[in-house]
């Protein structure tokens, strides 16, 4: 809804070497965190580094309808003043998240938890996108869906607990926007409220919490995953939050400059959380030189990575790995393009319910540029001989991923790759198409 441009498509040609230094923007998931924690707090966050993209934009939006003062100084840094645990206010009119599954599904957990009723709605992706999946134990909680679209979809309009119960619960997907719901909404609740997690996925809203003052602990279970007990109705202190630079957004680059030969640049400010890290790990296991330059910790890892051309070969990527890596297999599928042998990318049925369908969108966008792909049941198996012929027009299905990915496949393949709009791309990494200029992408 939010989202006016017109479609802007590109073309992306075969470039000489990709050189010098690339920070990718704010990193999404602590930018939304951030803003939502600010809202729930009492007093003034000062949010660092925040990711000032259209999801990123929306959530801010969302928390001033419910009645936080959200504003950016000069300085570029933005101050949250907060109502407090249960303060929101009943926002005057229905609350837009555009393209963005996160913020959508955090604050409908944020609102569950408080006495206010809210419309929730957003662009035609974000409407095919399932809702349910928080709706369910948010009314175990104490919310009532009082309409929702066919299917579980919006717009659909939630009021929120009185008197918000705390629950146990094991979520069915392995989500972090799932699990930060039920946390948000536990928030509220008195006692504990704990989730059972099969599958570890990142743990931003865990850490964040502690930053901001709640008592949360999370110990391991079963052979991957995580037991979070949250200690409901704490008073949230407000935080320093510094953003680091998103790994989901380096990683176009970093395949960019892996399959464009001579290529050797540097990502500065990489949040390495390893429930993060998944892509970077399966790209050296292809024979990545993706090496470490510096690294510090400032709440999380943080590195500013070397990575040059490399000559790639296909692997297997086991299913587990997918939570850690659940953002990455678009542009995953393109180093698999450009390596020799086959790639077989495992367990990706949580791919068709992102921004697009990205398990047909990649296996289509790789396809129309002539490469060997297939999908068998969840997997998605790529065969190469090193090389991509490219020439074809990729659709984008409103789908910030797919329009960046494709156009890293045209830096390297035989034939210009076009896309047939790159608008969107403004939800996660504004500046993109200028930042990859300036290394030397040849986008026209
Ligand atoms: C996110 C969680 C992931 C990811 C999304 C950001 C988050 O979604 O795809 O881009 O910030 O919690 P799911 O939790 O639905 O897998």
């Amino acid at each position: 809804m939010t989202h006016a441009a017109s479609a802007q498509p590109l073309a992306a040609r075969r470039s000489g070497a990709l050189t010098g230094r690339l920070r990718a923007p704010g990193d999404k998931s602590i930018s939304h965190r951030a803003l939502i924690l600010g809202a729930m707090a009492v007093g003034e966050t000062r949010i660092a580094g925040l990711l000032e993209g259209e999801d990123v934009l929306n959530t801010g939006k969302a928390m001033r309808a419910l009645g936080a003062q959200v504003e950016r100084g000069d300085d570029g840094v933005w101050r949250v003043r907060g109502v407090g645990v249960g303060g929101f206010a009943q926002p005057q009119a229905p609350l837009d998240f555009g393209n963005s599954g996160t913020g959508c599904r955090l604050v409908i957990g944020a609102v569950a938890g408080c006495p206010v009723e809210a419309t929730f709605d957003g662009d035609a992706s974000l409407r095919k996108r399932p809702m349910q999946r928080v709706l369910d134990p948010l009314t175990r909680i104490g919310a009532r869906v009082v309409s929702v679209d066919e299917g579980g979809r919006l717009p659909l309009v939630l009021r929120g607990a009185t008197d918000p119960l705390p629950i146990e619960y094991e979520p069915p997907v392995a989500s972090a926007q799932l699990k930060s719901a039920v946390l948000l909404a536990g928030l509220a609740a008195p006692g504990k409220t704990i989730v059972i997690e099969a599958e570890a996925t990142r743990d931003h809203t865990e850490r964040m919490l502690r930053q901001f003052g709640a008592e949360i602990k999370s110990t391991h279970h079963g052979d991957h995953g995580r037991r979070i007990v949250l200690t409901g109705q704490p008073e949230l202190s407000p935080a320093e939050v510094v953003v680091p630079s998103d790994p989901s957004s380096a990683a176009f680059a970093m395949v960019g400059a892996l399959v464009t030969p001579g290529s050797d640049i540097v990502l500065e400010n990489v949040m390495m959380n390893p429930l993060r890290t998944g892509l970077f790990t399966t790209l050296k296991e292809m024979g990545a030189a993706i090496e470490t330059v510096t690294s510090r910790n400032e709440g999380e890892e943080i590195a500013d990575l070397r990575v040059t051309f490399s000559a790639l070969k296909g692997v297997d990527v086991p299913a587990t790995r997918a939570p850690s890596m659940i953002d990455e297999y678009i542009v995953l599928a393109v180093a698999a393009a450009f390596a020799e042998g086959e790639t077989r990318m495992r367990g990706l049925q949580e791919l068709r319910v992102k921004e697009s369908d990205r398990l047909a969108a990649t296996a289509d966008m790789l396809r129309v540029n002539g490469v060997d792909v297939e999908i068998d049941k969840d997997d998605l198996i790529v065969r190469s001989k090193g090389r991509a012929p490219g020439g074809g027009l990729v659709a984008t299905h409103m789908d910030h991923r797919l329009a960046m990915a494709a156009l890293m496949m045209g830096l390297a393949s035989e034939q210009p790759v076009q896309v047939d709009d790159t608008s969107f791309i403004a939800t996660s990494f504004p500046g993109f198409v200028e930042t990859m200029r300036a290394l030397g992408a040849d986008l026209s």
